[in-house]
């Protein structure tokens, strides 16, 4: 349908290193302290400027799972950070959570590209593939409610392995 292919065109994958992009958004997979971390977390602090993002985090008394908060870019080419606490574990609603969230914070301050990475599969050990269908399932849902105000969504993968998870994901959930 017409409404399929339309949102089907605002959704993409990029394969390498969120900190990359030049987008409005992206969104960091942290701690419940806000104080940076490995993985993600910690590139994202690297790139950003370690200082200069934890002294913003650091007024933002933690972020709860499954909820999450905006921060400044810094040296970043995203225009913001942010911040969620994905679930330890395979906890679907939780997951679901942090995806929902960022996306109504992204639309509460009225930006309009974000991207993410794949929340709480690394260090916090959820299998990436129920990961990738709770991720995906709930973008469409936003998407089908906001696409007026949402000009792309960008799952951020890091390895072959994401990549041909999500191509088969992506395709039953936005087929064309
Ligand atoms: N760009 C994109 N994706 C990345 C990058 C990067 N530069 N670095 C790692 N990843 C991927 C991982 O391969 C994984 O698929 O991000 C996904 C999430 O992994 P983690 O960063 O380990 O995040 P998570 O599992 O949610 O654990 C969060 O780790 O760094 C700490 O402070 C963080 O305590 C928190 C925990």
């Amino acid at each position: 349908s017409s409404l399929n292919s339309k949102l089907a065109d605002k959704v993409s994958f990029f394969t390498g290193d969120i900190t990359t992009l030049e987008i409005d958004v992206i969104v960091n997979a942290a701690n419940k302290a806000l104080r940076g971390g490995g993985g993600v977390d910690g590139a994202i602090h690297r790139a950003a400027g370690y200082n200069l993002l934890q002294s913003e985090c650091q007024t933002l008394n933690g972020c709860p799972e499954g909820e999450a908060k905006i921060t400044g870019g810094y040296k970043l080419p995203a225009k913001y950070v942010i911040h969620t606490v994905g679930p330890q574990g395979e906890k679907p609603g939780l997951l679901q959570l942090c995806y929902r969230n960022s996306v109504q914070i992204m639309l509460d301050h009225k930006y309009r590209t974000i991207a993410f990475p794949c929340i709480s599969t690394g260090i916090y050990g959820y299998p990436l593939e129920p990961a990738a269908h709770v991720a995906v399932m709930e973008v469409r849902k936003q998407l089908e409610k906001y696409h007026e105000d949402i000009d792309r969504v960008i799952f951020c993968l890091f390895g072959e392995i994401d990549e041909q998870i999500y191509i088969g994901i992506l395709q039953s959930y936005f087929p064309v």
